[in-house]
């Protein structure tokens, strides 16, 4: 049995979000959501997520799982959003507690935020079974670019969350706070271990060359032609040119909202006492290495 798999591709992020549907039982996950923001006016807005919610309810999709493949620093997540309004588990993998931990102290939050998971129904540990229906999805912890970094494989299709772009794209960035391009080269090396014809679906496109926004292509095309990591190249070649391409990026655009989002599940803070939620920004810490923590 393989998955019935429709792309929604949200492009002032160059996100792409999926339904995953089993086709038997009708039941379906949705991977990494997207909730519309504007930076200039703080605004949020559901017009992408309620797109998906649509294809949810005219294709007679039942919502089981929320599925996040790490808590992303360049768009804000829509699954409490979903959950509302479909139901559904919102999962992560349990390295989210490292993040969160890095990301209260990056914002200097208080104690209300806790940073054990406990904002998410489920947190995924390595080879976990997710089921849906007649399909048994696994989770494959692909940490590097982050570290609760994982890709869900569901029959033939593997979610590959921020590992590797479209061939033409190359990897992604291994330069945030428990990020590590060598960690990244041995979990892209276990996607690689896939049966070649596995499709791969990628979380991001930024259409390099100005082609068509691009969303599929399989682990025998990245193993034979992706950019920066083909089966072949060595770990050291991987890393040294991660590290020299990660030294010229600038800091993502939305990293400021959505990670304070992401890490609460996608929910806003808790509003203050005028009834407002508010989010912070940490003058002169973001765009250069954290100094270590204080004890
Ligand atoms: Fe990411």
């Amino acid at each position: 049995m393989q998955p019935d798999v429709t792309p929604f591709f949200h492009q002032p992020t160059g996100t792409w979000t999926y339904v995953v549907a089993d086709p038997a039982s009708r039941l379906a996950a949705v991977i990494d959501p997207v909730l519309d923001y504007d930076w200039r006016s703080g605004r949020t807005g559901t017009a992408t997520a309620d797109a998906v919610l649509a294809h949810l309810e005219s294709a007679a999709l039942r919502l089981r799982w929320i599925l996040e493949t790490h808590a992303h620093a360049d768009h804000l997540s829509s699954a409490p959003h979903l959950q509302s309004r479909a139901g559904g588990d919102i999962a992560i993998g349990e390295g989210i507690r490292q993040v969160q931990a890095t990301f209260k102290r990056v914002f200097g939050l208080g104690a209300e935020f806790v940073p054990d998971g406990r904002q998410f129904d489920r947190l995924l540990a390595d080879d976990d079974t997710l089921e849906l229906g007649a399909l048994a999805g696994r989770v494959v912890a692909t940490p590097g670019h982050t570290s609760d970094s994982v890709s869900y494989l569901f029959g033939d299709a593997l979610f590959v969350g921020d590992t590797v772009f479209m061939p033409d794209g190359g990897s992604a960035r291994c330069d945030f706070p428990g990020g590590d391009a060598a960690e990244l080269y041995r979990s892209v090396q276990r996607l690689y271990a896939l049966p070649p014809e596995t499709r791969v679906f990628v979380c991001h496109d930024y259409a390099p060359g100005g082609r068509a926004p691009a969303c599929q292509t399989t682990i025998r095309s990245q193993r034979e032609g992706n950019i920066h990591l083909k089966a072949d190249t060595p770990e050291p070649d991987f890393v040294s040119l991660r590290q020299a391409r990660d030294a010229t990026l600038d800091v993502p655009n939305l990293i400021i909202p959505s990670v304070q989002v992401n890490i609460r599940a996608g929910r806003k803070p808790p509003p203050e006492p005028d009834g407002v939620s508010y989010l912070r920004v940490p003058l002169d810490v973001l765009g250069r290495p954290l100094p270590p923590p204080k004890h």
